[in-house]
């Protein structure tokens, strides 16, 4: 008997392995090229296990004196539903699959027999139920963190700060990472208020100098635009239409993405790996990422200097911030704003994050060099899925000694730049340095202001 369940048991283990050396059949193998439509666990694998897990030995200050005095926390809103434009672009896709797919293969069959158009207009890019539990469990994550920050006593007293873009999935965002905290300390007697400010979580609306030289200006992307009438991208829709047993001419680029959307929406909301997903294979996912990363680089990115300068008034806010806690903690007092919890989007953290010099690669990316981009540093499958967060931590290392550690998605990151010198955490001092120039410059108003007609000047 004993023999036996050791078999049993051994056979069992050896179909374990099997299965994760294959991976999980319940997570698409193209999961990992979904951009900002992925899912916060395929950064952090190790939550698909445990959704609370979280590893406190990577943050060993350099002393063990050091004490945090301050956290600000940027972080996107949850998983969301899509757009209106993107639902009409699936029905459309969809229709087609209805009626003029002729291929054979079960999965297109589970399409057109069982697989029901259930997204309609006026879901709009809400949050999602799964964006809910993405923001409550990254706040009580972030309570095991920094247990001394985002603590009880902390937010009863007022010393916890939220502050969110006014979209209504970032306004939902920054209930449910409230409802984290207030469930897990059980507080019932309180409710937290939060302040919406779209002139920092949103300043890219505000930035009329990028509104109109790249969000209204289609030479922006110019780049984007020749990718995808491109080699690479008409490779994919040839394979996408063979799949279907669809002429050519039907499957273009837009009706790619939808398909790739349906895919990374239905296991981002439902958890499911869908029948969606068979249209591509890991080659074509990673050519569609690209196209989406283009985007991103030229609209947010390093691709003209507007983006990342619109951000300049969310870098001051920061770093006004960090000079106050600075200051009170040197005059001995308490800090006043221990932690800031700041929602919003991929949008407003892209710039800021590109501002500080992160994810810079040798070269711009552009439509002709996909093949030399292969192992590039800016690739937002990796930086900015559903509920990406920013983390500042100021510590107070005795001496008048402060440290600022910067964090990205609950992993340490270095500032660009500062790494030869600081095996540990950087001097606040010496980031202040790094970043002197924008510290003295970086005016929003003068950055974002449309240069006058040269007949006026
Ligand atoms: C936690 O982080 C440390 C330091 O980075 C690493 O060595 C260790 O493997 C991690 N533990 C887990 C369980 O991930
Ligand atoms: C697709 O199917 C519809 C409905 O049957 C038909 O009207 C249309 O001509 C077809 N398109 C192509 C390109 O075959
Ligand atoms: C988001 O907030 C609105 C307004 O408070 C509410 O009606 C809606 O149910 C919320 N959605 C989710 C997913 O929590």
């Amino acid at each position: 008997m004993l023999t036996f369940t050791f078999y049993l048991f051994i056979i069992l283990c050896c179909f374990c392995n099997y299965v994760m050396l294959e991976g999980d059949p319940g997570i698409p193998a193209i999961a990992r090229y979904f951009n900002t439509k992925g899912r916060y666990e395929e950064v952090n694998p190790f939550l698909t296990e445990n959704i609370l897990a979280v590893n406190r030995s990577i943050l060993q200050p350099s002393s063990a004196q050091c004490q945090q005095i301050h956290l600000t926390a940027i972080i996107r809103h949850g998983t969301r539903y899509p757009t209106t434009k993107n639902i009409k672009e699936m029905q459309k896709l969809y229709k087609i699959i209805l009626h003029n797919a002729t291929g054979e293969q079960s999965w297109l069959q589970e399409i057109q027999t069982q697989w029901k158009m259930w997204y309609t207009e006026e879901m709009d890019g809400r949050l999602v139920q799964k964006g809910v539990d993405d923001l409550k469990h990254l706040a009580i994550r972030l309570s095991k963190l920094f247990p001394s920050m985002i603590s009880e006593e902390k937010l009863r007293g007022g010393l916890i700060k939220f502050i969110t873009s006014s979209k209504h999935r970032c306004i939902n965002s920054t209930l449910s990472f409230q409802a984290g905290l207030t469930e897990l300390w059980n507080i019932k007697d309180m409710e937290f208020d939060h302040a919406v400010n779209d002139a920092l979580m949103r300043f890219f609306d505000q930035c009329a100098r990028f509104v109109q030289e790249v969000e209204k200006n289609p030479s922006a992307v110019t780049e984007v635009d020749k990718f995808k009438q491109g080699p690479e991208m008409k490779r994919v829709q040839q394979k996408i239409a063979d799949r279907l047993g669809v002429p050519y001419n039907l499957i273009t680029d837009v009706m790619a993405d939808s398909a790739f959307n349906l895919c990374a929406y239905e296991f981002a909301i439902k958890a499911v790996n869908s029948p969606w997903c068979q249209l591509f294979d890991e080659d074509d996912a990673k050519v569609i990422e690209y196209a989406s990363d283009l985007r991103e680089f030229w609209k947010r990115g390093y691709g003209h200097d507007i983006n990342s300068k619109s951000s300049c008034i969310l870098f001051h806010d920061l770093f006004s911030r960090l000079n106050k806690a600075a200051t009170e903690n040197k005059l001995g007092q308490q800090v006043t704003e221990a932690v800031t919890v700041q929602i919003g989007h991929a949008d407003t953290l892209l710039p800021l994050l590109t501002l500080l010099g992160f994810f810079k690669d040798s070269d711009a990316l552009t439509s002709t060099n996909y093949g030399t981009h292969r192992q590039r540093s800016f690739r937002t499958s990796n930086i900015m899925p559903y509920a990406a967060n920013f983390l500042l931590v100021l510590y107070d290392c005795g001496g008048g000694d402060l440290r600022l550690q910067p964090m990205l998605n609950e992993k340490l990151v270095n500032f660009p730049g500062l790494t030869d010198q600081q095996a540990s955490i950087p001097l606040y001092q010496d980031v202040r340095e790094h970043y002197r120039d924008l510290l003295h410059g970086c005016d929003f108003e003068t950055e974002c202001q449309l240069f006058k007609n040269p007949t006026e000047v």
